[in-house]
């Protein structure tokens, strides 16, 4: 069976772009992979600095995942910062690569070219998610493809390693999810979080109906093609194009039509999320961080005996 392995930032809440550009897809990925969903609290550190607010994102992806049908049983859900070997590894890789190599990174590049400033952990975070990876034996990592860049550093970093020391890191690919193409927000750009255009996953259904209303429509046009082009996410061709010949104009009811579709999905998603109580999350993490740390052991010893620290 095929080794998967996945991260994401504990950074916020969720909107049905990352649904349908990624979750869905990791979630149905899963099913037929031995995998491993990482929270990167670590990499989130990087810009997150408010304890409480880190506390909450961290449980509150616990409960995205399992809504969106990861099982804990089957899955490993684990917090970066539950196994040390993370930050260890990276060390090592942080001294294999030099600094060139890593300031043509594109999260890094990025930040100084709108002339912030960047900590040394966003100018290393590459090194950290190789090592994230790279722990496991992945096979894939399936990711959004603003991330394919830091899955080529992680195969950088384990041929550099396997070249210093010996064979001892497995090459792995990245599984761009094609994200049913971008999915549009209220104005019709792509949907962001920093563009404030969202529909919210779990939403309560009163948020999601604000957000569906507030969707920009051309008055002129036939058909609200920023409207239509969302509900084709819930609804299939058919179905899809008869609702919308029957109201041709009548955006009001297309509207209340496409907040129905939506409701039939999140639904049950959103009952699921929030059936899990504070002591499911605290009993996931334990339970995933005990199996990741089991697993990334003998990798580890195998890495410090081949640079030699150990005697
Ligand atoms: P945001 O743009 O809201 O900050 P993120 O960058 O956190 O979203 O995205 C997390 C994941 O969701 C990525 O894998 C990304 O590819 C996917 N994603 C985000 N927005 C969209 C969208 N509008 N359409 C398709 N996929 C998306
Ligand atoms: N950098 C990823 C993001 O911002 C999150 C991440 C950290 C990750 N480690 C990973 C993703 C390992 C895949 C594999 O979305």
């Amino acid at each position: 069976m095929q080794r998967l392995f996945t991260g994401l930032q504990p950074s916020g809440t969720l909107h049905i772009g990352n649904y349908f550009g990624a979750l869905k897809q990791t979630a149905e990925l899963l099913k037929n992979s031995d995998g491993l969903v990482m929270i990167a609290d670590y990499h989130a550190l990087t810009t997150l600095k408010e304890p409480a607010q880190l506390r909450e994102n961290i449980a509150g992806v616990v409960r995205d995942y399992v809504a969106v049908g990861v099982d804990p049983k089957k899955s490993i859900i684990f917090q970066q910062s539950s196994n040390p070997a993370h930050t260890e590894l990276a060390w090592i890789f942080d001294c294999l690569v030099t600094v060139p190599f890593l300031m043509q990174a594109h999260a890094y590049k990025d930040k100084v070219a709108k002339g912030l400033e960047a900590n040394a952990g966003l100018f290393t975070y590459p090194m950290l998610m190789a090592a994230d990876i790279l722990l496991y034996d992945t096979d894939i990592v399936p990711v959004g493809a603003d991330q394919k860049q830091h899955v080529e550093y992680a195969r950088e970093a384990a041929m550099k390693f396997n070249a210093a020391f010996g064979e001892t890191f497995k090459e792995p690919k990245e599984k761009i999810l094609d994200s049913v193409a971008v999915v549009p927000g209220t104005d019709g750009k792509k949907m962001s979080k920093s563009y404030g255009n969202t529909i919210p996953l779990f939403g309560t259904k009163d948020e999601i109906q604000k957000a569906v209303m507030s969707i920009v429509t051309d008055s002129k046009a036939e058909s609200p093609e920023n409207v239509y082009n969302i509900h084709k996410l819930f609804r299939s061709g058919e179905s899809l194009a008869a609702l919308y010949k029957e109201n041709k104009g009548k955006y009001k009811a297309l509207k209340d039509a496409l907040i129905e579709d939506i409701e039939t999905l999140v639904g049950p998603m959103r009952e699921r999320r929030a059936s899990v109580t504070d002591a499911d999350v605290k009993r996931i993490l334990e339970d995933g961080g005990e199996r990741a740390r089991e697993r990334a052991e003998k990798k580890m010893a195998d890495v410090r005996a081949k640079v030699g620290v150990t005697l």
